[in-house]
């Protein structure tokens, strides 16, 4: 399929999708939403893809929503049209997500990489949700996701005075899982979900079910949750092949990749 506002590659066992509106710092507009998640279901349904980049330039990951096409919306149409529900859409990729950042991830940017699993930071990135300066509030998750990321008085101090944190005060806080240089970024988040898509994919896709099962259910829940899901991966041959490769020092060659 041919995309408009997407590059979309392959690099290995990872899918590499890159938003490409620089005339706009790739403000996230229907066209790219429509794009992203097609690319994104694209990539779980491919059996080569074991995990998946989604980066933007080294400017901008993503701007935020595109205010240009916002501007003229009225309440009837955003409240019928469910306005951006469908955004939500990349949060339910089931194959790991990376999400590399540099320069600005600002407003549904910032809530488009809180949907990946994990952030990768360039030294240049910019997080924020500055939505409030536009007389709006965060609609993807900013008040939802960035809260469970950073607690609650670094997500009210982003979402309430519009500031914009810079990656060191996003690892701190937790909203990154690590920084790189600007220039390494797709090679190191490429080789960090090269990494992933070499290990048992059904041990992958439950541990990240599992994981994100910590954010909707109790503690006992959860753990009953992973304990079942760790029992259930006994029945895989993987699991024999892991652990005879450890056993027999040699490199595990996993069939359900
Ligand atoms: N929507 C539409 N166009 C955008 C945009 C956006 N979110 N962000 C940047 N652009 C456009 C600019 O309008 C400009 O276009 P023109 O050349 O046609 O004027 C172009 O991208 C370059 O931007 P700037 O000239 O502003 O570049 P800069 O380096 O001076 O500033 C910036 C960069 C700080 C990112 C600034 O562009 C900015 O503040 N952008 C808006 C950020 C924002 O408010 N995001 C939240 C959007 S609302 C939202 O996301 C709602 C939600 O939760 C879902």
């Amino acid at each position: 399929m041919a995309y408009e506002t997407l590059k979309v590659e392959t690099r290995g066992r990872v899918g590499l999708v890159t938003l490409d509106r620089p005339e706009a710092m790739n403000a996230l507009n229907r066209t790219v939403m429509h794009e992203l998640t097609a690319a994104l279901a694209a990539f779980d349904e491919d059996a080569k893809i074991g995990a998946v980049v989604l980066t933007g330039s080294q400017k901008a990951f993503a701007a935020g929503a595109d205010v240009k096409e916002m501007r003229d919306l009225e309440f009837v149409d955003v409240v019928l049209a469910d306005y951006i529900a469908g955004w939500q859409q990349i949060a339910a990729t089931r194959k790991p997500l990376v999400a590399a950042v540099a320069g600005y991830a600002l407003g549904g940017g910032c809530e488009v990489a809180m949907m990946c699993d994990f952030i990768i930071a360039a030294e240049n990135a910019r997080f924020g949700q500055p939505e409030i300066t536009l007389g709006i509030m965060p609609g993807m998750g900013g008040t939802q996701r960035l809260i469970r990321a950073v607690g609650k008085a670094k997500a009210m101090d982003l979402c309430l005075t519009g500031r914009m944190m810079d990656a060191e005060e996003a690892e701190r806080s937790g909203l990154v899982a690590r920084i790189v240089g600007a220039d390494d970024l797709i090679e190191e988040a490429v080789k960090a979900a090269g990494r992933i898509a070499e290990q048992s994919m059904p041990a992958t896709l439950l541990a990240k079910e599992a994981v994100n099962r910590a954010f909707e259910v109790s503690l006992e829940e959860g753990l009953l949750f992973e304990r079942r899901a760790f029992q259930s991966l006994f029945a895989t041959e993987d699991q024999k092949e892991g652990m005879a490769a450890f056993a027999e020092k040699r490199e595990a060659q996993f069939k359900h990749r």
